[in-house]
């Protein structure tokens, strides 16, 4: 029986990761932990038993614990990740890695060093579409990705406004760190490009100041960007495009990938998959027909993850490729500040 400890028990903890956590054999929630006592007591109620903290380093302190998941605000993910690294525990982890290359670099050092599992949360790459996109590309069905485009665009869809999560100290940055993560991860990955050479980015904060809905400004903070564009060169001369913006004056919310191949492309747009082949001269497109007998996405991850810790599963997530996640990230924000393009490597 492996001993899990839940650290920040907020929204995404109850929206995704208790389905993982309670679909999960073999673990025991012993411990949950959350800055705000009341929403650990809750959390307490879906774990019946399990020891409520306030303080993560009181939690870490406890050496019957295996393994520590945490879903706290961005900025205190490195910092928990590093400490229970160091206390001898597995780490799961929500994205994004770290708020800075420096920090996700410690993480990775760290975890190699100790020999624990760290992994981060990347569900889209457990999405019925994604799994078969990545069947696709190993067999070489695509054969070179060499062109891709990505993106998360909302129309009106600032999270938190006011928050942590428009709190550059807390978050890191706006919808490049918060969005982005999710899609250019899964743009690499499904790729296999994962080494950035050079990346150029512009940023925009357009929404900061206005009033929603109801004509109100809200209260708190809101210093990071709203909307951001790149461009990202691999070390093999692939290249990728992309937008994210939680505010945008555009025809609708859009979530998409697409790849340009030289024996095929595809797009995922909105989760739905489409393949663009050759046929007779011709460019036709194919819509498979998924079956969706997966679990969702978030809990196969976490499914994964401890499999992982078992031995009985390769991770396919690994530290590494967060750390060159966090690289780009981090170069995106100092091209956009400089006005030029970031060398990486
Ligand atoms: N993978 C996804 O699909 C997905 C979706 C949403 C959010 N997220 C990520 O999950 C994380 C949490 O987001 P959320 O929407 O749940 O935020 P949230 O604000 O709803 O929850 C965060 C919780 O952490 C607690 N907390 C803050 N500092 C703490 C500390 N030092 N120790 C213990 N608890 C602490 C807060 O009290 C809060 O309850 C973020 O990093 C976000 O990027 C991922």
């Amino acid at each position: 029986m492996l001993k899990v400890g839940l650290i920040g028990t907020g929204g995404i903890y109850r929206y995704a990761h208790l389905e993982g956590w309670k679909a999960a054999e073999g673990i025991e929630v012993a411990a949950v932990c959350d800055a705000n006592r009341e929403l650990a007591e809750q959390a307490e109620k879906d774990f019946p038993g399990a020891s409520i903290y306030t303080d993560y380093e009181a939690l870490l302190e406890r050496d019957d614990i295996d393994i520590v998941s945490i879903t706290t605000p961005n900025k205190f993910h490195s910092i928990i990740a590093i400490a229970a690294l160091e206390s001898g525990k597995h780490v799961f982890c929500e994205k994004p890695d770290a708020i800075n290359p420096q920090e996700a670099e410690r993480m990775a050092d760290i975890a190699a060093r100790t020999g624990k599992v760290l992994m981060v949360m990347r569900n889209n790459r457990f999405t019925a579409a994604a799994q078969y996109v990545k069947k696709l590309q190993q067999e070489g069905f695509f054969g070179e990705l060499y062109a891709g485009r990505c993106g998360w665009v909302r129309t009106r869809g600032i999270p938190g406004r006011g928050g942590w999560f428009t709190t550059k100290e807390l978050s890191g940055g706006g919808p490049l760190i918060d969005l982005g993560v999710h899609m250019i991860d899964l743009a690499m990955w499904l790729s296999d490009n994962s080494v950035p050479s050079t990346v150029s980015g512009t940023t925009y904060r357009q929404f900061a100041d206005r009033p929603d809905a109801n004509g109100q400004i809200p209260a708190g903070t809101f210093d990071v960007e709203d909307m951001a564009m790149g461009f990202i060169r691999f070390t093999n001369g692939a290249s990728l495009q992309l937008e994210f913006s939680w505010a945008s004056n555009v025809e609708r919310e859009k979530k998409f990938i697409e790849w340009r191949g030289s024996e095929a492309g595809f797009s995922i747009i909105d989760d739905e998959l489409t393949l663009y082949v050759e046929r007779d001269g011709q460019v036709v497109s194919e819509k498979p027909e998924l079956s969706h007998t997966s679990k969702p996405q978030h809990v196969e991850n976490i499914l994964h993850f401890i499999a992982c810790v078992r031995g009985e599963q390769e991770p396919t997530i690994t530290p590494q490729e967060g750390v060159h996640m966090i690289h780009i990230l981090d170069a995106i924000y100092r091209s956009a500040e400089q006005g030029s393009e970031i060398k990486l490597g």
